[in-house]
């Protein structure tokens, strides 16, 4: 096992070298973004993850650890921050990718290219009835990041926490007070160090945090389409607001978790400072197949993984904590003998704790293909001068998909005082990789663009639906992907339908105030491939649109949702500790309980905060948490 420990302390000297300066020129930011536009123009997407199959069947043990972390994404990466601060704990991450440090990555204009590149796990939902129908295959993609950092290494960097009630609601839902905002305000404060970068948007200072890992600050300078979005929705009566504060209803600009106008990973923010700890080791490269739980204590008792062609098992002293992200921790749990009793009987594995892993996976439909022609004069800027902006740390390069401004609202149909309409406003130019990107069907694509120019989008994005999916395994191999069912848009009652449909018609309302009017904003696609039955842009031709346009916004959760009562389909209890399982806790994206309205990884990071405190409670009572030498 000394072969892996020198292997590892290599690579963490070399971790340490590169990137910690930033000196890229703009001729070589150019030659970065050539090279990464030709992979992303040819990029194949595996269908499974036998790359990380092993050469036969032998498994060496290696040395234990008190904690094995499962997956360096968002919440591995602070929760590998946050345990390894006990300096007499000894703490191994195990992340399937590698630790990336590409300054193109940090360039959030070019995001998109990132999920087409080998970062991605390329996953995609298998043929949907009820939403994506304008795409390849019917089929939404699931796009999820590898490497240290996870999903925060090719995703928007939006910071965003939701409705504070959403807290209390969890708090309720778990039976347990601690979940309430009052109390997890200060673990959101805990992580965040904000920085005002743009006046003209209001901010509620009590609710933001300074002196934390978490850069957040906002994209500078204002451009003219986010100007003219706060103004139309002034002229709409919609106030302008900080939506981290006490409300979340509003419009505004996005928050981005950004530093100096770059992409920080949640790794570069929270692990990177802290990798001289001799408690704390990291081994990329290795993929996790199976947690071992001891068949009659239920105890969890080592982990097996991949790495570099062979297995390896490490046990574990503590605990283990799952955080391979929404689709790979179920995955996990059900290879590990952890799932619905019958479905891990037909994959034949043997059932350890019958549990509802897996059946009530969440993702917010995303309908960007509301295209809107203007008579809007672009500034023209090269390439060049765009770089040089984004070295000062500014402009149009530093926030992804072109977005200008957002809105969260409250529909008709929201019973509560929840946002559940998000609406983002982008400018947008007709892209052939956009077809590749998203999977688009190539007439769906044309017929949606019609003969528009200069176009503008605003994003119907229903962030409270009501549908839900599944992950399921698709055979007992842990290489073979899961099976992933979004299900979107499929309630029975036609809600999650109806929320978007009032989403099409507030945007041509927006579009009738008189700031859009002084752009002359023109609706000019033509009648989508499989609608053309229905009298063009009546409800029943929005209706349609919808389900051929709208796909995945990448907020998946709630595949392990937290909840009081494993016989109500909760797989975690409040404290994360899966249900009938010694030593394993989930702490990812996987077990929101209800949506938090929007963006998710501000949420998870808190989640992460509370999963390594309620941690250090259960093992060091005596622990002062608030105090800050541990
Ligand atoms: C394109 C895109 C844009 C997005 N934009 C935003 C945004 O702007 N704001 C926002 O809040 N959210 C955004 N999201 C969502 C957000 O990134 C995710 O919700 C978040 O990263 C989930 O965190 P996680 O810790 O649950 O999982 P992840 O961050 O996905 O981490 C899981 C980690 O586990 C590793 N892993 C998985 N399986 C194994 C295994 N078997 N063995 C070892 N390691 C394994 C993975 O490689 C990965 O590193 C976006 C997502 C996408 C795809
Ligand atoms: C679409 O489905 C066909 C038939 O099942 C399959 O051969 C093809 O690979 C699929 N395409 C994609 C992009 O998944
Ligand atoms: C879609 O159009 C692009 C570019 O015009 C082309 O390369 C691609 O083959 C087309 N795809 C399909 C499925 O027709
Ligand atoms: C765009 O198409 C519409 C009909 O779909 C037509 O009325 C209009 O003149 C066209 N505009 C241009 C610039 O071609
Ligand atoms: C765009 O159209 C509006 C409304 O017709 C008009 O007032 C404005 O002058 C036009 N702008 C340009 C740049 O043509």
């Amino acid at each position: 096992m000394t072969v892996i420990k020198v292997v590892f302390a290599i690579f963490i000297f070399e971790s340490l070298k590169v990137g910690e300066v930033k000196c890229a020129t703009v001729e070589e930011l150019e030659n970065l973004i050539e090279a990464a536009t030709i992979e992303a123009n040819s990029y194949e997407f595996p269908t499974n993850a036998r790359m990380f199959q092993a050469k036969d069947n032998r498994i060496e043990d290696i040395d234990s650890y008190d904690f094995v972390i499962i997956g360096g994404g968002v919440a591995g990466s602070v929760i590998a921050s946050r345990l390894s601060e006990i300096k007499k704990w000894s703490i191994l991450v195990l992340e399937a990718g590698e630790v990336v440090t590409s300054e193109f990555n940090e360039m959030l204009g070019y995001t998109a290219f990132l999920a087409l590149s080998d970062l991605s796990w390329g996953f995609r939902t298998v043929p949907q009835t009820t939403a994506c129908l304008g795409f390849v295959n019917q089929s939404c993609r699931a796009f999820r990041a590898r490497g240290m950092g996870g999903t925060s290494l090719i995703n928007g960097a939006v910071y965003e926490r939701g409705m504070p009630s959403t807290f209390d609601e969890w708090a309720d839902i778990t039976n347990d007070p601690t979940w309430s905002y009052d109390n997890v305000l200060r673990l959101f404060k805990k992580s965040e160090d904000f920085h005002l970068r743009n006046p003209n948007t209001p901010v509620e200072w009590k609710y933001h945090g300074s002196g934390g890992y978490l850069n957040v600050e906002q994209k500078i300078p204002e451009d003219f389409m986010t100007t003219l979005f706060l103004q139309g929705h002034r002229e709409l009566g919609t106030d302008i607001i900080d939506y981290n504060g006490r409300s979340q209803l509003g419009a505004s600009i996005f928050q981005l978790y950004t530093k100096h106008g770059r992409r920080q990973s949640v790794y570069d923010a929270f692990l990177k400072p802290v990798l001289r700890r001799s408690n704390l080791d990291i081994m990329t490269g290795s993929y996790v197949t199976k947690i071992e739980v001891q068949k009659l204590s239920k105890k969890a008792e080592s982990v097996i993984f991949t790495r570099h062609g062979r297995t390896h098992r490490v046990n574990v002293k503590k605990e283990v904590i799952l955080t391979a992200g929404v689709f790979q921790t179920p995955q996990i749990l059900m290879l590990s003998g952890i799932g619905p009793k019958e479905h891990l009987q037909d994959m034949g594995i043997h059932v350890i704790e019958n549990l509802e892993v897996g059946s009530q996976l969440k993702e917010d439909p995303l309908c960007q293909a509301l295209y809107i022609s203007t008579n809007m004069t672009r500034p023209v800027e090269t390439l060049k001068e765009r770089l040089q902006q984004f070295l000062n740390g500014e402009g149009s390069l530093t926030q992804a998909y072109s977005t200008s401004g957002v809105a969260f609202q409250k529909s008709q149909f929201e019973e509560q005082h929840y946002a559940d309409i998000e609406f983002i406003a982008a400018s947008l130019q007709k892209s052939a990789f956009d077809v590749r990107y998203a999977g688009w069907r190539n007439e769906t694509y044309e017929t949606a663009w019609g003969n528009s120019t200069n176009v503008i989008a605003i994003n119907i994005h229903n962030v409270n639906p009501r549908s839900s999916g599944t992950v399921r395994l698709n055979s007992a191999d842990p290489f073979d992907y899961p099976l992933i069912d979004f299900n979107m848009m499929s309630d029975p009652e036609g809600h999650d339908m109806a929320v978007l449909y009032e989403g099409v018609n507030r945007v041509f309302e927006l579009l009738q105030t008189p700031s859009f009017q002084s752009i002359n904003p023109e609706y000019r696609g033509r009648p989508l491939p499989g609608c053309e039955d229905y009298q063009f842009l009546s409800r029943e031709y929005w209706y349609c649109f919808l389900r051929q346009t709208c796909t995945a916004a990448f907020h998946v959760r709630g595949s392990c949702p937290m909840g009081a009562d494993p016989n109500e389909r909760a797989i975690v209890d409040s404290r994360l500790r899966v249900f009938g399982v010694k030593k394993l806790r989930v702490a990812d994206s996987s077990v929101l309980p209800t949506s938090m309205s929007g963006h998710p990884v501000g949420t998870i990071i808190m989640i992460a905060e509370k999963a390594a405190e309620t941690i250090k409670c259960d093992y060091l009572p005596y622990l002062n948490i608030f105090s800050k030498e541990l």
